[in-house]
């Protein structure tokens, strides 16, 4: 098993790219399903997760060759256990197949390191547009004739769940209108994508969408959004190490409650187009942290800003709302020496001056960018075993940090 050997007290320096995001990537790639024409994808980020979801799509028969996605021949409206409980993701395979062949059959996704994270709101939606659902021998087996629009008002805001109805409205008979949708940034680049493909979507970016379906979806070009998270985990490894670092190929309108909270802890930030230059002189302040659905504080987030406050001047106050279990980093960054208490989805943490270097177990993928984060501004050599997590979300992100000055190196 692979891990990383971090040296600590390294500042950050240097520009670095942002890569494509991964969650726009997963749904759109799965949008290909949607049409029997090609679909030609820029941005891809180079990362685990698009990886399986290649595998995934051409497991179902789509021909997959550079970023070119053809799904005129899919044969099997299937997805095996095996990818799902590894990319939860693959639940967004759902919707696009159901809609344009009538079947489809999704492995349930089972347990999940950060909460118990059900899938009943697409199930809920899918039955409303007129889909016969059966959960059997742990999958969910969907069929349809063809789905009808449907009004349907989610219990919870949820970010596949929108974007898997999302993608089986658009081939549906009749108006679908979404209330109470997911406004995240991928959500908009799924529906313009989807959009560029022939679709009748309005109001994607606000809480109520309505797709007007149609007979047929045709190919494109398009081009995947910037990762936001990815944006947001370097700026807060260079605040953190007190460092000057600029993004580029990055989008700070999509960045706006992450960075406002860098501010508050000190950090100078100027954006200019696609560019975000931050710079931290000193310790960083203590920053409050209340996680919820877009356009407030990302859960994706959350951990990077554990491992900031770490070592920050002063106590804050971390909430997560979103998931029940997104805590499992804090035990971790205690080996280092952080200063936290959990009190059910609150966590208090007392910043201290400096962490020490330890062997530490990634958990999840932002619980593994928040222990990269507090191994570089440790005391010493900080081990970050089970990195597998991180290759699923990051697109190199070891060479990304080593270009900025990171002493940090992969070992077997
Ligand atoms: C997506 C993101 C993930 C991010 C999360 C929240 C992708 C591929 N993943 O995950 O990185 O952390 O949004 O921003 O885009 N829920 C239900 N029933 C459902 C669906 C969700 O109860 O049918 C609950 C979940 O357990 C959770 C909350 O709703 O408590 C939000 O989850 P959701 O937005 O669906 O997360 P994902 O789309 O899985």
């Amino acid at each position: 098993m692979q891990k990383l050997a971090i040296q600590g007290g390294y500042r950050l320096n240097g520009e670095v790219k942002i890569s494509g995001a991964k969650n726009a990537a997963l749904p759109i790639m799965c949008a290909s399903l949607l049409t029997a024409d090609e679909l030609h994808l820029a941005n891809l980020p180079d990362m685990h997760d698009v990886k399986t979801m290649v595998k995934l799509l051409q497991q179902m028969g789509v021909r997959i060759e550079a970023d070119t996605f053809n799904a005129a021949q899919v044969d099997k409206l299937e997805a095996p256990y095996d990818m799902v409980k590894t990319m939860r993701a693959a639940i967004l395979v759902l919707g696009p197949l159901l809609t344009r062949f009538g079947e489809a059959r999704v492995s349930l996704p089972g347990g999940c390191a950060i909460g118990s994270r059900p899938v009943d709101l697409h199930i809920k939606g899918l039955l409303a547009m007129g889909a016969d659902i059966h959960i059997e021998h742990g999958y969910i087996h969907a069929t349809a004739r063809r789905l009808h629009g449907a009004q349907i008002c989610f219990d919870l805001v949820s970010v596949t769940g929108t974007e898997n109805l999302m993608m089986a409205a658009v081939l549906a008979e009749g108006v679908t209108v979404l209330e109470n949708a997911a406004r995240e940034p991928e959500v908009v680049d799924l529906a313009n994508c989807l959009i560029a493909m022939g679709a009748k979507i309005a109001g994607a970016g606000s809480d109520k969408i309505t797709i007007e379906g149609v007979d047929k979806l045709h190919g494109a070009r398009y081009s995947v959004m910037p990762d936001r998270i990815e944006s947001g985990t370097f700026l807060v490894a260079a605040a953190a190490t007190g460092g000057h670092i600029t993004l580029t190929g990055s989008r700070a309108n999509t960045l706006d409650n992450v960075l406002e909270k860098l501010r508050t802890a000190g950090a100078m930030i100027n954006v200019q187009d696609d560019r975000i230059n931050l710079s931290m002189d000193g310790r960083p302040r203590a920053v409050n942290v209340r996680t919820a659905p877009y356009p407030a504080f990302p859960t994706d987030m959350q951990a990077q800003f554990m491992a900031l406050n770490a070592i920050a001047d002063g106590r804050a106050i971390v909430v997560e709302t979103i998931f029940e279990n997104r805590f499992m980093h804090v035990q971790e960054l205690q080996r280092l020496g952080a200063q936290i208490e959990i009190e059910g989805n609150t966590a208090v943490i007392q910043g201290c001056q400096s962490l020490q270097g330890a062997t530490v177990m990634a958990t999840d993928l932002r619980a593994s960018a928040s222990l990269v984060i507090a191994g570089m501004v440790a005391q010493g050599e900080t081990i970050v075993d089970r990195i597998y997590h991180l290759d699923r979300g990051y697109e190199h992100i070891e060479a990304k940090l080593s270009a900025l000055g990171a002493k940090i190196r992969r070992i077997n």
